[in-house]
Parts: C-alpha cells; structure tokens; sequence
C-alpha cells in the first residue's frame, strides 16, 4: 500500500532520514518506535507532505507522491493524527470534525455532516459532540483527533503517539477503537512509546535509529533483536 524507497531528508547539517526504506501492506498495523528525536515525526511528516524529501520517493498504491500537496494527499487516501493534539479550541467537538471533513476530506456539507457523526461515533465521541473542544480531557483530545483523521475517510491512517500520556485504563479504551477501525479495514501505522500499547494490535514493528529501519519483523522477533536492544529497550531496562 505504502512504500518508502530510499528517503532521505536533512534539515541544515542534521541527518534525519538517511536512505530509509520501508513497505506497508495493505490491511496490517504496523508499529513504529524509535528513540527521541530518530526522526519518526519527520517520517510521517514527509508521507503527508508537509517536507519534501531531499532524495527518494513515496508511493501510495503504486502512485509515486512527488510534489503533490498536503491536502490532496488527505483527499486520496491518507490520514493522520498529530503527536500535540491541536483542536479548533474554541469550536465544538462536532464544528472541529466536520471541519476536517469538509476541507480535508473535500466532502459537501451535507455528507460531511454524516462523517462526522460515524467518525465521532467510531471514536467514542459522540457524548461530547456540542462541548467546546479546548475543554476536552487527554482521552477525549485523543478521540477527537482520531475522529478528524477517519472523518476524512482514509484508507491508510497514521498514528503519532496517540496513546501518549494516557492511563492503563484509558489506553485499553483506545486499542478497543482501533481494534474496530482495523476490523473495517483500515491500514494502520502506529509511532509509540508505550509498548503494550502497540503489542496489543500491531502485527509487525519497525526500529528506526540513524535515518534508517534497522530491524523490522513480528513484534517478538524485533523486541529480542539485539540491535533494538542496544539502542532503544536498552535505556527501558536500565
Ligand atoms: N522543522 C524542523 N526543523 C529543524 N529540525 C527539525 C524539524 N523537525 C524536526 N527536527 C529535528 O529532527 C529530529 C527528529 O525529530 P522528530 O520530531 O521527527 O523525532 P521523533 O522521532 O518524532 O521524536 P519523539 O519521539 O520525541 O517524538 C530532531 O532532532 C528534531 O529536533
Ligand atoms: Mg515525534
């Protein structure tokens, strides 16, 4: 479904993306961890657009991306939530999602309106639908940004730490959501910290450290690579 074939990107002298290659197939969760700052935001950030790789490509359905701009890679397919939560404070929760789904998801009004009720729906959200959005718990600010992101109706969905900070209790309500969207069919690549957040849906995990994947696999193959030992679960266990 995705593929990422050798991409590189540096900001001034600093190497983010070093040539890295990676492949998403269609129907999987696949989830993503590396240590602060290995460049897993800005990964997700070249996908969507929003910085042009300084070399290599990203294909969505055997359509190489190129220069196409942000908002059309939402419309064909792509969706995404941010790491800080950014909501229209002052907008209801509802104004918020049909927003993304009409400039987004480039919906009329009228079906638009009918996204967002599924998509608040889908997200266990609808209890807080006239609520101003500024005003949200972590769980609910979470909801709403999985919410703006299906409102527009992706087939691919890529999650930035959407798990972060949440309790145990709060977090297992999350997986519960995306269990069901991946039931639907949606492709999901998941960055997080939090491991048994991601061991309770992800069939196949990616390290990247130094611009690059460096160990990719089930999730028990990756977690006993000593390579992903060393430089990330090695901080976790001391
Ligand atoms: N727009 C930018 N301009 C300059 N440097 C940037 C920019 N965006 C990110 N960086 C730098 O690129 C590196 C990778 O950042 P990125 O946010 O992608 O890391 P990350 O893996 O998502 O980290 P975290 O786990 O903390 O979210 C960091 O050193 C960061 O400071
Ligand atoms: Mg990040």
């Amino acid at each position: 479904m995705l593929e990422l074939i050798g991409l590189s990107l540096h900001f001034g002298a600093l190497k983010v993306l070093d040539g890295l290659d990676l492949t998403v197939e269609r129907g999987e969760v696949l989830g993503v961890l590396g240590p602060n700052g290995a460049g897993k935001t800005t990964l997700f950030n070249v996908i969507v657009g929003v910085h042009a790789p300084n070399a290599g490509r990203v294909l969505f359905e055997g359509r190489d991306l190129g220069a196409m701009r942000m908002w059309h890679r939402c419309r064909v397919g792509i969706g995404r939530t941010f790491q800080v939560p950014r909501p229209f404070s002052d907008m209801t929760v509802f104004d918020n999602v049909l927003t993304s789904a009409v400039h987004g998801g480039g919906l009329s009004l009228a079906e638009g309106r009918r996204q967002a009720e599924e998509a608040l729906d889908s997200a266990g959200l609808t209890h807080r639908i006239g609520q101003r959005a500024g005003n949200l718990p972590l769980l609910d600010l979470k909801r709403l940004e999985l919410a703006k992101a299906i409102a527009c109706r992706p087939r691919l969905l890529l999650l930035d730490e959407i798990a972060g900070g949440l309790t145990d209790r709060e977090c297992e309500v999350l997986l519960g959501i995306l269990r069901s969207l991946h039931g639907q069919g949606m492709t999901i690549v998941w960055i997080e910290h939090v491991m048994h957040a991601l061991r309770g849906v992800a069939s196949r995990l990616a390290v990247l450290h130094g611009g690059r994947i460096i160990s990719t696999g089930s999730p028990d193959d990756v977690l006993a690579d000593p390579r992903v030992h060393e430089i990330y679960l090695g901080d976790a266990a001391a």
